[in-house]
């Protein structure tokens, strides 16, 4: 089985219990800091007594500056039998050392009456009446949302117009509901997970074959952070190194563009089209390039080269180099 099997298989069997993990988290949340300060955020996806998202935020909540912390979830299956609940956290105190604090200090939020946890009346899916409530109420989601129901779950965030900065895999990039929104620069990339590949708690047998492998936790290869919030490395234009010549670029049969089978080859001085593969999106600057189609030929084939397809290609043009030439 491959290395991202278990995602695959989650996406096909509904097998949708990836428990992110803190220290995954603050890796990515500290680099949209600015954008939290008087927020209201929504971990809809999120069993409050479970979730290191609603940890993060709790531990969090003053030093960014939330407004208010929203996290609500189906029925968990961790905690077996439980209602589902939404806990609405308005104010946070008397936590301050950051390693000390573990669930049960979470819990004590709730004794003082500042802020609320109650049971859901509905099932706590985040397509309930009841939660695209507080999703209207909220100016940020953050979550990793079941990877079965990504396409179903962006689709609902961008309806409602909201940011967010979520965990999916990055073949959602290639899906037909999410594609166009990159290319439009409505959805981009965060900063990733080392080796792009993510550990995550999970009741699921690890099937990977991965030298990688950390005791209790299943790694997933290929997953990432999708978001609409800005940041710095999106403004950061690639060092371009290489020249182009006929020769190092094939063209593809079916459009007039060049083949580019990594990021780091894209010469700094083509202006047609490039084809390039989905992973130049980790460096995609919209100052530096545009993009212009995905996958497709002029036939609406799978680009080609002399009959034979790369794995998926994003065509993009350099900016720069268009306007020179
Ligand atoms: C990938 S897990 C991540 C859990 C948690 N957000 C985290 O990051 O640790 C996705 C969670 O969404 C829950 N889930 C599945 N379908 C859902 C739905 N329709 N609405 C809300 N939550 C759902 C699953 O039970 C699972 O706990």
């Amino acid at each position: 089985m491959s290395k991202n099997a278990g995602l695959h298989a989650a996406s096909r069997n509904r097998k949708d219990e990836f428990y992110t993990r803190l220290p995954d988290i603050e890796k990515e949340l500290r680099h949209y800091a600015g954008h939290f300060v008087d927020k209201i955020v929504f971990c809809n996806c999120d069993d409050p007594f479970e979730s290191n998202f609603f940890k993060y935020f709790v531990l969090n909540f003053n030093k960014l500056g939330l407004k208010k912390l929203i996290a609500a979830g189906k029925e968990s299956v961790k905690r077996n039998g439980c209602k589902p609940c939404v806990a609405e956290v308005t104010t946070v105190r008397d936590i301050e050392e950051y390693d000390r604090v573990d669930m049960e200090d979470i819990a004590g939020l709730f004794k003082n009456g500042e802020n609320s946890l109650q049971e859901l009346s509905g099932d706590g899916d985040f397509r309930s009446p009841e939660s695209i409530g507080y999703l209207k109420q909220a100016d940020i989601v953050a979550t990793n949302p079941p990877f079965s129901l990504f396409r179903e779950y962006v689709g609902q965030l961008m309806e409602y117009g909201k940011k967010f900065v979520i965990i999916g895999h990055q073949n959602a990039i290639t899906y037909k509901e999410v594609f166009p929104l990159i290319k439009d620069n409505k959805v981009w990339l965060g900063m990733g997970f080392t080796g792009n590949a993510g550990f995550f708690q999970s009741p699921y047998e690890d099937v990977a074959k991965s030298s990688r492998h950390k005791e209790g936790l299943i790694r997933v290869s290929g997953v990432t952070w999708f978001t609409n919030l800005d940041l710095k490395k999106r403004h950061e234009p690639l060092l371009l190194t290489k020249t182009h010549s006929p020769s190092q670029y094939p063209r593809y049969d079916n459009r007039d563009a060049i083949d580019v089978g990594r990021t780091a080859d894209i010469p700094r001085d083509y202006a047609g089209e490039m084809g390039v593969p989905i992973t130049f999106l980790n460096k995609y600057c919209p100052e530096q390039f545009e993009i212009v189609k995905f996958r497709k030929g002029d036939d609406d084939k799978d680009l080609a080269i002399n009959g034979k397809t790369p794995y998926f290609r994003i065509l993009i043009r350099e900016r720069r180099a268009r306007r020179e030439s």
